[in-house]
Order: structure tokens, then sequence, then C-alpha cells
């Protein structure tokens, strides 16, 4: 009896032992073959003050605008008029007028619109992650550029124009699309770029090349420089445009308290900085694990159980000196989860969200 159970138990070891021993053989093989990253380890930059500011919830009073007809507004932009414009994931781009309502203003033949913005002429530029940079005016929607130095343009994201008719904008990740651009924060090599849209001479030139999910576009009020924002460096650049310096590139703003999605130039020359929560809270060590990261990537459930981006919602704003001066936050994602823009217009804030099917609106003057 004691025999026999002695043999049973070896047996069961050794069964359990080839049984653990093809577990790491598939996960060794689904990491070094069917993974679809080559990852770099990610540390989070250490909390800056404003990261240590307490939640104030104050996203949690937000008005909503549109609700139920907005499908995922993830940018916001404002004419001259004071006419708001969004770009939604059914492929509208809809406005809302002073008199508060709303008109499916264009359809797209598209579900990967981004950013957009309101252009000198009255017509909307609008980032599609899938075709490029489009044009969206009275008469009709075309493609302003498709392709860079003779490849595909990816993954347009965010747009800006200069007083000169300039298009300024960046493309997250030549690597991923839209629908799979968490791998490149799981992967975090830097795959984005900063280019160039010239409507005089119809060229797009790349500006800046190696970029970490190069994300929201803004000039500044002077337009002596241009910020590009980094999401998973925690980052934005400045790019001069002008002066000595012009061409050259320096950090505006490191150690943000979230990823920065989409910048936008307030009217006193600050900016506007949406902070995305990238990882979820008590897996932040996934990112430093390279064959975990690998593994992981190889299945959505997984990959989307490490992404934060709809836990909360935080927003900042940055003077122009690079200093953080006021920010706002949903720290529980009650109201607002993965607010992605904040555009500042007659003395409100407006926010666009990848989790939301409205538009907040947050007065910024409180009596
Ligand atoms: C609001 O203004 C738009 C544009 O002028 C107009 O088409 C719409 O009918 C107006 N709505 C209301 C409720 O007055
Ligand atoms: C443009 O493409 C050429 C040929 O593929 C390549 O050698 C060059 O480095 C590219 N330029 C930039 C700025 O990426």
């Amino acid at each position: 009896m004691a025999l026999l159970h002695w043999l049973t138990s070896k047996q069961a070891i050794q069964a359990f032992s080839s049984f653990l021993f093809a577990c790491l053989l598939a996960f060794t093989l689904q990491i070094f073959f069917f993974s679809p990253i080559s990852p770099d380890s990610l540390e989070r930059p250490s909390a800056s003050c404003a990261s240590i500011l307490p939640p104030n919830n104050r996203l949690q009073g937000v008005t909503k605008l549109g609700e139920g007809f907005l499908k995922e507004p993830e940018d916001i932009s404002v004419d001259k008029e004071g006419i708001i414009y969004t770009a939604t994931r059914d492929g509208w781009i809809k406005r809302l007028y002073k008199n508060g309502s709303w008109e499916n203003w264009k359809k797209l033949d598209g579900e990967t619109l981004l950013g957009i913005t309101t252009t000198k002429e009255v017509d909307l530029v609008v980032c599609d992650s899938a075709k490029g940079l489009l044009k969206v005016g009275e008469n009709g929607v075309s493609v302003l550029t498709s392709h860079v130095n003779g490849s595909k343009i990816r993954f347009a994201d965010d747009v800006i124009e200069a007083s000169d008719g300039s298009l300024y904008f960046s493309v997250a990740s030549t690597k991923f699309e839209l629908h799979n651009w968490y791998l490149d924060v799981l992967e975090a090599k830097p795959h984005g770029q900063l280019l160039k849209y010239d409507p005089s001479s119809r060229e797009t030139s790349i500006i800046l090349e190696d970029l970490a999910f190069a994300n929201g576009v803004a000039v500044s009020k002077d337009e002596d420089y241009l910020v590009v924002c980094e999401t998973w460096k925690y980052r934005c650049l400045k790019y001069w445009l002008k002066g000595e310096n012009k061409g050259k590139t320096d950090i505006f703003i490191e150690n943000l308290p979230g990823a920065p999605d989409n910048i936008n130039l307030a009217p006193d020359g600050s900016f506007w900085i949406a902070q995305i929560q990238l990882t979820t809270e008590g897996l932040e060590f996934v990112h430093k694990y390279k064959a975990l990261k690998k593994f992981i990537a190889t299945f959505p459930k997984l990959t989307a159980l490490v992404n934060g981006v709809n836990q909360k919602a935080a927003v900042v704003n940055v003077a122009a000196d690079g200093k953080i001066t006021e920010k706002f936050d949903d720290s529980e994602g009650k109201v607002m989860k993965f607010v992605t823009t904040a555009i500042e217009f007659d003395d409100h804030l407006y926010l666009g969200s990848l989790n939301s099917n409205f538009i907040g609106r947050l007065p910024l003057k409180v009596a």
C-alpha cells in the first residue's frame, strides 16, 4: 500500500512536471514566435509635484453636451464663429451651434477619425488614422496627404494649422494602428513622427522621428514654437519654428502626472493637456519585464487588462514656461474616463473622451 502510494505520487509528480514543462514551452513559443512586439522595458518617470496634488474630482461636475449623440468624441475644435466641432467613432463630423443645437454635418467613410482642427478658410482638417490627413468643407471631403517619403501615413493622430497655412501633424506610430495602439505602449520603442504639410507645394515632410507615441500638437501664441506630446514618455517636446533656435528641439514639460494625449493652446498662451492613465493601477510592474510584455501582447484580453485608460480622467493647464498651474480630474472615473482632449473657449473647458457619448463642459470662472 505504501509502495503503491509512493508510486502514484511519483507518477503524479512526473505528470505534473511534464505539464509544467509543456506550459513553459508553450509560453516560450508564444513569446518568441507569436508575439507582435519586441519590447523594451518602460519605467514610469518619478512623480512630479503636480502628481502629488490631491484629487479634486472637478471633472465629475461637467455638463454633458450631446449625450447619447456623440460616439467617442476624441477631439474638439472651435471655429471663429464659436461653432464647436467634433469627430465621432461612427465617422461623423458633428457640430454644435451657439443656440445649443447639434448638427450631423458631414459623414466620412471610416471609423478611425482622431484629431481635428478648424482652419482659416472655415474648413476642417481631420486626422484619419487609416487614410492620412483629410480636408472637410461644405463642398465635401478630400485627402490632403496620405504619403510621406514614399510610405503610407499610418496613424495620423493630431493636427494644428500655423498662420502661414502649414499643417503640423503627428503620427502616433508607424508600426501599430488605432485598434492595437496599446501594443505601441507595451513595445515601448519610439515609432512616432511629427510631419508637416505645406499647402503651397502640397508636399509632406518629416520634421521629427523616433517619438514615443506622438500625440497632441499645438502652436504657441506667438508661433515661435510648436509643442508635440509623447504619450508613453510622459512628456511634451518644444520644436522651435522661429528665432536662433529654429529647427531645434527642447523639452517643454516632462514627468507629467499622466500620459499626455491632445494639447490645446489657451487664450492666455498656456496649454491644456489631457492626461491619460496609461497603466492599470497595481499592474505597472508589467511594463518593466520584456518577456512578460511579449506574452501579454499575444492576448488581446490580457492587453486590455494592463491598460488603465478607463480608470480615471485628468487634464492639466501648463503655462508657457512649462509649469503646471492647474489640474482637474475624475479620480474614480465616475463621470468621465479616458479624457483625450481639453479645449478652452468662452471661459469654459470642453472635454472629449474615447470612453464617452458626450462632450463635457466645465466653467472655468467659478462665481
Ligand atoms: C440653431 O442655429 C442653426 C444654424 O443657424 C439653425 O440651423 C438651427 O435651426 C437653430 N436651432 C434652433 C433650435 O434655433
Ligand atoms: C526616406 O526614404 C529613404 C528611402 O527609403 C530613406 O533612405 C530615408 O532615410 C527616408 N528619410 C527620412 C527622413 O525618413
